[in-house]
C-alpha cells in the first residue's frame, strides 16, 4: 500500500524559532525513521509528508495515499491533535488511531473526565479554573493536584503541582493560567501507585496489551510522573509489568467509553483507599521505540516494535473493511517470491 506519514518534527519547528519548551511534545527523527522502516518491512511504500502545512500542499497538488499514518501532535489549540485527522476525513483518506472528535475531546482532560463519569469510570473529583476569579470557588478538600487542562508529556507538572492550602492553590493556578493560556484542571490528589496501560484494537476487539507500573526512585520528584522525572527517566524511573486486573478492566472501560481506536494508552493512579482511578487517555501515544511509555511496555511484553506498527495499520484497515485487500496483496507477494525462487 502507499502510506503517507504525517508528523511534527522538533527540528522543523526549532529551525523556525520555536523554543525547546514549545516543541517538548513533538517528535524526533528517530521516531519517524522507526515507523517508516517498520511500515517498509511489511511491504508498504512509505512517503514522508511532514506537518499540517506540508500535507495541505501535497493534497492541493493532487497527491493521495491509501492510508496516512498520522502522529502529528499539532501546535495550536486544544483540538490540535485532531487537525490533520479532520483534513484526512475531508479527503476520505483512512488514518489509524482514534476518530477526529475523540482526539479533540481526549486532549481536554476536563471534558474527558466528564465523559468518564457518565460511563461510571472512576475519576478524581475535579474543578476547572478558567480565570483568576474561579480560584476562590474551588470547594474541594486539600491536598489537590493542579495541571494545565490540555497538555501532554507532563508539561506544567512539577513538584509544586501538589497543593496543600488556598495560598498555594492561588499562586500555582495564576502561574499556570499565565504560562499556558488555557484553563487549569484542579483535581483531588491521588497519592497511590501509578500505572500506564497499553491498549490495542477497536470496539469488541480492543484489548489490554499490559499494565505497567511507573516507579520513582532516587532524586525523582516524589509527587508523580513530573516533567523533570520524564526527561530524566533513565535515572529516576523504573517500569514493571504487573498483574492488576482491576486496573486493566478500568482502562478497557475508559477506552470503550470514548470509543478509542487502534492503539494508545490509559493512565491510572490509585487513590488514598488503594482503588484505581482514571487519570487520562492518550489516543495518540508517543511511538519512540526507546523512550515512549507504550513502546517500553511493548518491550516488557516481548511485542516487537515492527509488529506494533503493523497491528495498528491492520486494525485501521479492518475498521475500513480494507483488510482483505492487504491479504490479497500479501498473497500476490507470496506468489511473486515463489516465482522468483523457481526462476532462480
Ligand atoms: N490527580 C492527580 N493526583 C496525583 N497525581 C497526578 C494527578 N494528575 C496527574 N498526576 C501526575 O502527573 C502526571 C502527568 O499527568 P497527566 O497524565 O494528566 O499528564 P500528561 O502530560 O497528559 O501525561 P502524558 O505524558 O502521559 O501525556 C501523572 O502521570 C501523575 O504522576
Ligand atoms: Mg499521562
Amino acid at each position: 500500500m502507499r502510506i503517507g506519514l504525517t508528523y511534527d518534527l522538533k527540528s522543523y519547528y526549532l529551525a523556525k524559532g520555536f523554543s525547546q519548551e514549545q516543541v517538548a511534545e513533538l517528535d524526533c527523527e528517530e521516531t519517524i525513521n522507526s515507523i517508516a522502516s517498520a511500515l517498509e518491512k511489511h511491504g508498504h511504500d512509505v512517503e514522508r509528508i511532514g506537518c499540517l502545512e506540508q500535507l495541505m500542499q501535497a493534497l492541493l497538488q493532487g497527491k493521495r495515499w491509501d492510508l496516512v499514518f498520522n502522529i502529528a501532535e499539532g501546535l495550536y489549540g486544544i483540538a490540535r491533535e485532531a487537525q490533520i485527522p479532520g483534513l484526512l476525513d475531508a479527503y476520505q483518506i483512512p488514518h489509524p488511531f482514534s476518530n477526529t472528535e475523540v482526539l479533540a475531546v481526549a486532549l481536554d482532560k476536563s471534558l474527558t473526565n466528564a465523559v468518564m463519569k457518565s460511563y461510571q469510570v472512576p475519576v478524581a473529583d475535579f474543578r476547572v479554573v478558567r480565570q483568576e476569579m474561579d480560584i476562590a470557588k474551588v470547594d474541594l478538600p486539600f491536598p489537590l493536584f493542579v495541571k494545565p487542562v490540555a497538555e501532554g508529556t507532563s508539561k506544567g507538572i512539577t513538584a509544586r503541582s501538589v497543593i496543600h492550602n488556598q495560598q498555594e492553590l492561588a499562586v500555582r493556578c495564576r502561574e499556570l493560567l499565565e504560562e499556558f493560556h488555557q484553563p487549569v484542571l484542579v483535581e483531588t490528589y491521588l497519592p497511590g501507585r501509578e500505572f500506564t496501560v497499553g491498549m490495542l484494537g477497536s470496539g469488541e476487539e480492543a484489548r489490554v496489551l499490559g499494565v505497567m507500573e511507573v516507579c520513582l526512585h532516587g532524586a525523582a520528584d516524589s509527587q508523580g510522573y513530573t516533567f523533570e522525572n520524564k526527561q530524566k527517566y533513565e535515572d529516576r524511573v523504573s517500569y514493571h509489568l504487573v498483574d492488576e486486573p482491576d486496573v486493566a478492566q478500568l482502562a478497557l472501560k475508559a477506552w470503550s467509553a470514548l470509543n478509542c481506536l487502534d492503539a494508545g494508552r490509559v493512565d491510572v493512579r490509585m487513590n488514598a483507599a488503594g482503588n484505581p482511578v482514571f487519570l487520562e487517555v492518550n489516543p495518540l501515544a508517543g511511538l519512540n521505540p526507546n523512550y515512549s511509555d507504550l513502546c517500553i511496555l511493548c518491550k516488557l511484553i516481548d511485542f516487537p516494535y515492527d509488529q506494533l506498527i503493523h497491528s495498528i495499520v491492520q486494525s485501521c484497515l479492518k475498521r475500513h473493511g480494507l483488510d482483505s485487500a492487504i491479504l490479497t496483496n500479501a498473497a500476490c507477494l507470496c506468489t511473486l517470491v515463489q516465482t522468483d525462487v523457481s526462476v532462480a
